[in-house]
């Protein structure tokens, strides 16, 4: 544990809750994750956006809502030296908005599709698949109405999870209707709320009075009893956004995505209007989300641009890796393809010129220079997983050949120097 001696006693430092340090398998995981999105994501003409992990607080409390538990509860907020007040970002949408009319994008582009992925910020009480650094990897087309492109970003989302090695989750379907409509819905939904008060959890009873719609995502079982009852929001739809519904699930089943409608499913943020969507998954708790996401067609337009609709979606990168299997053999290990031991000062030095050309030849190499003995080195070419190990002693020297070992079967042959990138290089690939 690091620690340092401060005012007469030690101090240790350990990660902060509810982060964590991710190395080794973790890595190559998360690794595997993003080359998925890297390779998903574009097809679908998306491009990647990377926004700052730092914004001015305002933009996510007028993006997500006052109310919302993410602004009430969770947001890690600072005043900066010039007293700016600034937030680490709790979610990508936010900032994305932002950066989509600072550049000039709507009126220089019109049409945006973007793709990101990195650390997302939350002050929630840790637990499996809930942490306060966690990662997300999204998409957001902004400047886009058509209920063609709810089903395309959907799409995207389906078909990155499955090439991410995720393929028994279920979508969830809603509508949100407007602003407006949501409205008559709260009210309605308020009075029908209201008799039964007593049964509602003391957070519920607060949500009552600010907005009744949050009741719904409570997870409480007396509150969930009441609202397996509750009125539905899709009976309070206009017909545009009735139709708007209507052709996403035709869409939506027009390329072959299973859903379920769930008029009673809302999300955290207020941003949403008309479609809402959630992914879930067997390995994740009931409470817990592997993705959501939706419409926010007011969100452009709220901060001074044009009034044009916008709808995305974030995964949990954590989560989605919780939800991978991995066998035994299939444990993704950070591994050398070469390893190069030596024996003595001057084959040392040889062998850190190979090992250089090897690497400049895109060869994954390693070599251990504090180990004394051959033995040592062989002790840290297996640690490594390497397939071969090159050999190099005095005797080599004189003779100008290396020792090629193969580490699959033990075999060993010898190469002269001028031979020997050329000959891993070949081994290695058709190692691979
Ligand atoms: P969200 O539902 O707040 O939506 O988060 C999306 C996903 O991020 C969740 O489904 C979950 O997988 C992951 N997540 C959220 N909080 C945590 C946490 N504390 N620990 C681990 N994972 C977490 C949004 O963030 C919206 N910006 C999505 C969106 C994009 N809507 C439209 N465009």
């Amino acid at each position: 544990m690091p620690r340092v001696y401060l005012s007469g006693e030690w101090v240790r430092f350990q990660r902060l809750r509810g982060t964590h340090d991710i190395v080794g398998q973790d890595a190559a995981v998360f690794q595997g994750i993003e080359s998925a999105a890297r390779e998903v994501f574009p097809v679908f003409d998306f491009e990647e956006i990377r926004t700052p992990v730092m914004e001015e607080r305002e933009l996510f409390t007028r993006a997500l809502g006052t109310e919302t538990d993410v602004v009430q509860k969770e947001m890690y907020e600072f005043e900066d030296r010039s007293k700016t007040k600034i937030a680490l970002r709790p979610e990508g949408t936010a900032g994305i908005v932002r950066a989509y009319l600072e550049n000039n994008f709507d009126k220089t582009r019109g049409l945006c599709k973007f793709y990101y992925l990195g650390p997302m910020f939350r002050s929630e009480r840790p637990q499996a698949g809930r942490l306060r650094q966690f990662h997300q990897i999204g998409v957001e087309q902004l400047g886009a109405q058509s209920p063609f492109a709810d089903a395309e970003t959907l799409q995207s989302l389906t078909v990155f999870l499955n090439r991410a090695g995720v393929s028994d989750f279920t979508v969830k379907l809603n509508n949100l209707g407007t602003f407006e409509e949501r409205q008559t819905f709260k009210e309605k939904l308020k009075k029908y709320l209201e008799p039964n008060r007593a049964q509602l959890c003391e957070d519920c009873r607060r949500r009552l009075e600010k907005n009744a719609l949050r009741v719904l995502d409570c997870k409480i079982a007396s509150c969930r009893k009441l609202i397996g009852s509750s009125p539905s929001i899709l009976d309070d739809l206009t017909p545009e956004s009735r139709e708007h519904f209507t052709q996403v699930g035709r869409l939506l089943k027009r390329l072959g995505i299973a859903y379920q409608e769930d008029p009673r499913m809302v999300r955290g943020l207020d941003y949403y209007t008309k479609t809402v969507f959630e992914v879930s998954h067997p390995k994740l708790g009931a409470q817990d989300a592997l993705a959501a996401g939706g419409r926010y067609d007011h969100l452009i337009e709220q901060f001074g641009g044009p009034a044009v609709g916008a709808v995305g979606f974030a995964v949990g990168v954590e989560r989605l890796a919780m939800c991978l299997t991995f066998g035994e053999e299939e444990k993704l290990v950070p591994s050398a393809s070469v390893f190069i031991a030596t024996l003595g000062e001057k084959a040392l030095e040889k062998g850190f010129e190979l090992l250089s050309d090897l690497r400049k030849n895109a060869v994954r190499a390693a070599m251990d220079f504090e180990a004394k003995s051959l033995k040592s080195q062989m002790r840290s070419a297996d640690k490594a997983h390497a397939s071969f190990v090159v050999i190099l002693g005095e005797d080599e020297l004189e003779r100008g050949k290396a020792v090629l070992k193969d580490m699959r079967n033990g075999s060993q042959e010898e190469t002269p120097f001028g031979e020997v990138i050329r000959v891993l290089k070949e081994k290695v690939s058709s190692h691979a």
